[in-house]
């Protein structure tokens, strides 16, 4: 099986190769993403946010096709998207929470709030439920102290939250019939 190019070559490739992984086309929208950025090489950290942008995070997949139409080797790919942390490689969950750690936050016990957040839903920083449903990451300061302690779920602010109103809040999330409020 003839051994698939190193990537290291600026020009997109025109031909694949029996065995490789991107032997397919990709798929026409993500073809159309890609296109502009052909033999760029210096648009890594672009072509990644227009993944994310469309797919809400970066599929494993699409990232090989990045590598391919840019012209750099995938390592290289996945050295920027893990240095910066705006980037996930798993789907978004329903309900992201953001826990902010700034200052006013930290003295007002957010540490509390996120343990508390990490035991109810038993996940640890950075992972998501394996039903999808929701999401744990922590935030700098979300301009908000004067609510200090803070967590936001998608783009609903909860502030002056406690260990034991936090878990209340989740569970306006779970109930889906119910409308999460503050
Ligand atoms: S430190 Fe949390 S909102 Fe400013």
């Amino acid at each position: 099986m003839p051994a698939a190019p190193s990537g290291t070559t600026a020009r997109p490739r025109k031909t694949v190769y029996l065995g490789d992984p991107l032997a397919e086309p990709p798929a026409p929208d993500l073809l159309s993403l890609l296109e502009p950025y052909q033999g760029r090489r210096d648009t890594v950290v672009s072509v990644l946010q227009a993944l994310q942008e469309r797919y809400g995070y970066l599929p494993e997949r699409a990232m090989r096709y990045a590598a391919r139409e840019l012209g750099v080797p995938l390592a290289r790919i996945y050295g920027v998207a893990t240095f910066y942390n705006q980037f996930r490689f798993t789907p978004p969950a329903r309900y992201s929470v953001h826990v902010c750690r700034g200052t006013a936050c930290h003295v007002a016990g957010s540490g509390a709030i996120l343990t508390a957040i990490k035991k109810d839903l038993n996940i640890a920083e950075d992972e998501s439920t394996p039903d999808g449903m929701f999401s744990l990451q922590t935030v700098a300061c979300i301009g908000c102290c004067s609510l200090a302690p803070a967590v936001v779920v998608n783009h609903d602010v909860h502030g002056t939250v406690s260990p034991e109103r936090i878990k209340v809040v989740l569970d306006r999330y779970r109930a889906p019939e119910v409308e999460a409020q503050s």
